[in-house]
């Protein structure tokens, strides 16, 4: 039997409240502690998208767009590289930070890619970008440090600056018909003097927005005259649909600023499965982040390090292929969505998502577990991307056309009712 995921916020079972005692007596030596978990799970708050994704992933014959993920497997070409490494024993612990071979590879794609030079000891390989993202908040964040994130946001990364201590103040983009919009101005009159980081997610998951180059340069130039730590979340930086790459705040910063950029093989090399991505930090963070290494994983595993050298050295037709899918279901999605008067999407272009506001005063929730129910659609809730966006869906179209023409009918379906 499944746990109706709506409900488990308010099940005492999952609520991490720990004020539920047993009734059994207490030894007077080994008093019961009233705090047996961390205050953090009390306010991180549930994550009801995942507990839907798991729902509608259990539910036989469900599509799901939900995740941020697309269908195609990891390339041949990396595969193979990794099944040799593990043929010629390439199976003992790694670096820390990573292999020297993968850190110049990362330097060098960089330098080819970006025309931005970074010396190996800037660059941290890690086990996901999520784990990038936990390194770098760790070694900057004080307990209730306060980040100002810019939402819509990957509901992961506040989570993980609430385990890490911070304090998130959420700053939304606001949309209109031609696309969102990031007041600059009030992003920085938001800034306080207990500003400890600035979050900010370019391209966008969900909406696709994608910071322009002017605008990287303001918001480096604040929150460098400020002291203010910017924590780049670049994980769909090739995911552009129409340029080489996004703007990067590295386009601006030097070794001394206080900027982290997370980079991850997960989107555009299609390895979400591998756990494998990149942190390019100061110079001066080396040392720290190799201590929260030591104390986390002691580093990502050793072959898939190599897959990531393939994908860096050998990626580029295989990306352009992802984007040509991308644009092709993007044109797919816009046309068909134009149909509802009450779906308004922006046209994305970057990453993989529509982010579908949908008209009137609906809750995405439960709007999202009626579309699983009632079609067998599965697509992610608005609100897990933070407060005010409610009323959305988030559609991934990372998928075969076939396949995203089926889920467009079951959409269809759901609306037409
Ligand atoms: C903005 C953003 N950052 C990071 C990640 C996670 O990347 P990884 O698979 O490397 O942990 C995601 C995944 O959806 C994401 O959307």
């Amino acid at each position: 039997m499944f746990t109706n995921p709506l409900e488990r916020s308010s099940n005492p079972h999952f609520s991490g409240d720990d004020s539920h005692e047993t009734s059994q007596p207490q030894m007077e030596s080994f008093p019961l502690s009233k705090n047996t978990y961390r205050n953090c799970f009390k306010t991180m708050g549930a994550n009801k998208a995942a507990d839907l994704l798991r729902y509608g992933k259990a539910k036989e014959g469900c599509i799901s767009l939900g995740q941020g993920e697309g269908t195609r497997p990891t390339p041949d070409f990396i595969c193979e590289a990794v099944n040799k490494a593990l043929a010629d024993g390439k199976t003992f612990y790694s670096f820390g930070a990573g292999s020297p071979e993968l850190r110049q590879e990362i330097s060098t794609y960089y330098s080819r890619v970006y025309n931005v030079h970074l010396p190996t000891n800037r660059i941290t390989v890690t086990s996901s970008g999520t784990n990038a993202v936990h390194y770098a908040l760790m070694s900057i964040l004080e307990e209730g440090d306060e980040v100002v994130a810019v939402t819509p946001i990957w509901k992961n990364l506040i989570g993980i600056t609430e385990l890490a201590g911070g304090s998130i103040k959420e700053f939304p983009m606001v949309q209109d018909e031609t696309g969102w919009t990031l007041d600059l101005d009030r992003l920085f009159e938001t800034c306080s003097s207990s500003t400890k980081a600035l979050l900010i997610v370019t391209p966008n998951n969900p909406t696709g927005w994608t910071m322009s180059a002017t605008d990287v340069k303001r918001v480096f130039d604040f929150a460098r005259e400020r002291g203010i730590w910017i924590i780049a979340d670049e994980v769909y930086g090739r995911c552009v649909h129409d340029l080489n790459r996004a703007p990067s705040f590295l386009d601006y910063a030097d070794e001394n600023d206080r900027l982290y950029v997370i980079n991850s093989f997960s989107k555009s090399w299609a390895m979400t499965g591998w756990r494998l991505g990149w942190l390019v930090g100061p110079a001066d963070a080396e040392d720290k982040i190799r201590d929260l290494i030591l104390y986390e994983n002691m580093g990502p595993p050793t072959f898939t390090q190599v897959g990531g050298i393939e994908a860096l050295r050998h990626g580029e037709e295989f990306l352009a292929s992802q984007k040509e899918l991308w644009m092709r279901n993007l044109d797919v999605v816009m046309a068909r969505l134009s149909k509802f008067p009450n779906l308004k999407v922006v046209r994305p272009n970057a990453a993989f998502y529509a982010f579908i506001k949908v008209d009137g005063d609906v809750d995405s929730y439960t709007l999202a577990k009626e579309m699983i129910d009632d079609v067998g659609l599965s697509l992610a809730p608005g609100a897990a991307f933070g407060h005010g966006f409610e009323t959305y869906l988030r559609l991934c179209f990372a998928v075969e056309t076939d396949v995203l023409n089926r889920a467009l009918d079951r959409l269809e379906q759901f609306f037409n009712r």
